[in-house]
């Protein structure tokens, strides 16, 4: 019988991975939580049309890496390969604007997109993010990515480079789209074969191409900067000021313009070079037409989303999860003193493992040593009648008998 395989694309998360994956997830909600964020669970699957109209058209994602597929009642659905656009639709199906005048979601999770997979990019992987509705002030974009980097400090991941870029709202995009063109034309037969069709459709993404011509090419390109209008120019700066008022360094980078259409002034990505060419640990930006688009609202947005497995590959410091104490029992009667010994320690809230059946000390001493754990828990027949327990301290190497009660004021101590 052939052994079945996780698909291409996807990954199991256990032992020391899921030690990772929770020590990010519940840092990221402590930070999030702190600047008063909550949390938004949002589903796995939406209406193909939702990416579609969210992400755009002419995008990678809705182009060629959505996991779309025909259900049983005929619709078409599609996995979800980002957050953004799943909490707006859910902010404006449920009416929030309409209670609160400043909404502040996270959220994690795993999110699908049909790339080519290798170190850092997987088919499935997963997100943290987080979505601000309500405010247009530029310090908020200067405070997402002050937290987002407070994130990263807090997870111990250094060496990091945060690039900011503004892409303006549609007219000055647009403007700067003809530009380009103008510019790319002249070598539009030097491009790669994905550059020469984005050349028309989605110009601007040429800028971000990995192909070395291309980036050659690119390199003199003029800069969207100077295609903004005043008010986008000002808030630009204004996000810069803030950015320097928290202490966050950054680098302006013009050829910046992230993979996805809703982006309306603010972009940004963090960056390490820690990952080879999966670089980014995480990216997001402004988006006020998005609620416009999806909803027929003027609400502006700003948010962020990091690769969980990309974080756990630069996580280098996590709190590991051994047992602290393993119970030993010798004989055959001890086994019902010794689990509710088991049931007191972990109502004590110290994690206690046992053994299941009666051992030699030896082997079960070896168990105990494998596990790792501080202490270890023996009990004979002697104990039992006494109503108590040897506890053995593998680092001090020390051995006492002692009562259910002392032995929790030691191991809480
Ligand atoms: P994104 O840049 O497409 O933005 O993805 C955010 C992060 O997800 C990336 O920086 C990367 O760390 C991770 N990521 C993306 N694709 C993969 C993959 N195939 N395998 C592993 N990790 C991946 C967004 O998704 C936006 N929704 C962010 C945002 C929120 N903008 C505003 N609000």
């Amino acid at each position: 019988m052939k052994l079945l395989k996780a698909v291409r694309g996807t990954k199991d998360i256990f032992g020391e991975d899921a030690l990772k994956y929770n020590h990010i997830v519940n840092t990221a909600k402590e930070v999030f939580e702190a600047y008063g964020y909550s949390m938004i669970k949002i589903p796995i699957f939406e209406e193909t049309n939702l990416f579609k109209r969210g992400i755009g058209e002419g995008t990678d994602v809705v182009e060629k890496e959505m996991y779309t597929f025909t259900d049983r009642g005929d619709r078409s659905i599609t996995l979800r390969p980002e957050g953004t656009a799943s909490v707006v639709r859910s902010y404006l199906e449920h009416k929030i604007y309409g209670k609160e005048e400043f909404t502040r979601y996270y959220y994690t999770g795993s999110m699908f997109r049909y790339e080519r997979p290798q170190a850092g990019r997987q088919r499935e992987f997963n997100q943290l993010g987080i979505e601000a509705l309500g405010e247009g002030s530029p310090i908020l974009d200067a405070e997402v990515i002050a937290m987002s980097y407070t994130l990263l400090e807090k997870l111990g991941i250094t060496d990091l480079e945060v690039n900011i870029n503004s892409v303006g709202g549609n007219e000055s995009r647009s403007k700067y789209r003809d530009t380009l063109i103008n510019f790319l034309t002249p070598s539009k037969d030097e491009l790669c074969e994905d550059c020469r069709a984005r050349y028309e459709r989605n110009p601007l993404r040429v800028l971000d191409c990995k192909n070395p011509k291309c980036k050659e090419i690119t390199e003199e390109a003029p800069s969207i900067i100077d295609s903004l209008n005043q008010e986008e120019r000002e808030h630009y700066e204004s996000v810069k000021k803030y950015l320097d008022i928290f202490g966050i360094k950054y680098r302006e980078n013009s050829r910046l313009v992230r993979g996805l259409d809703y982006y309306s002034s603010t972009v940004y990505e963090v960056i390490t070079n820690k990952l080879g060419s999966q670089g980014t640990v995480l990216g997001g930006g402004r988006y006020d037409n998005l609620l416009k688009q999806l909803g027929n609202k003027e609400i502006p947005a700003v948010g962020f989303a990091a690769g969980i497995e990309r974080l756990m590959m630069l996580l280098e410091d996590y709190p590991k999860n051994n047992p602290e104490v393993f119970i030993a029992w010798l004989g055959k009667d001890e086994a019902t003193y010794a689990f509710g010994i088991a049931k007191a320690l972990r109502d004590a809230g110290i994690k206690t493992c046992i053994e299941f059946s009666s051992r030699s000390l030896k082997a079960s001493m070896k168990k105990a040593d494998k596990l790792g754990v501080g202490h270890a828990i023996i009990i004979g027949d002697e104990e039992m009648a006494n109503k108590k327990m040897v506890l053995k301290n593998f680092q001090e190497r020390t051995q006492e008998t002692l009562s259910i009660e002392d032995v929790i004021k030691r191991l809480k101590k």
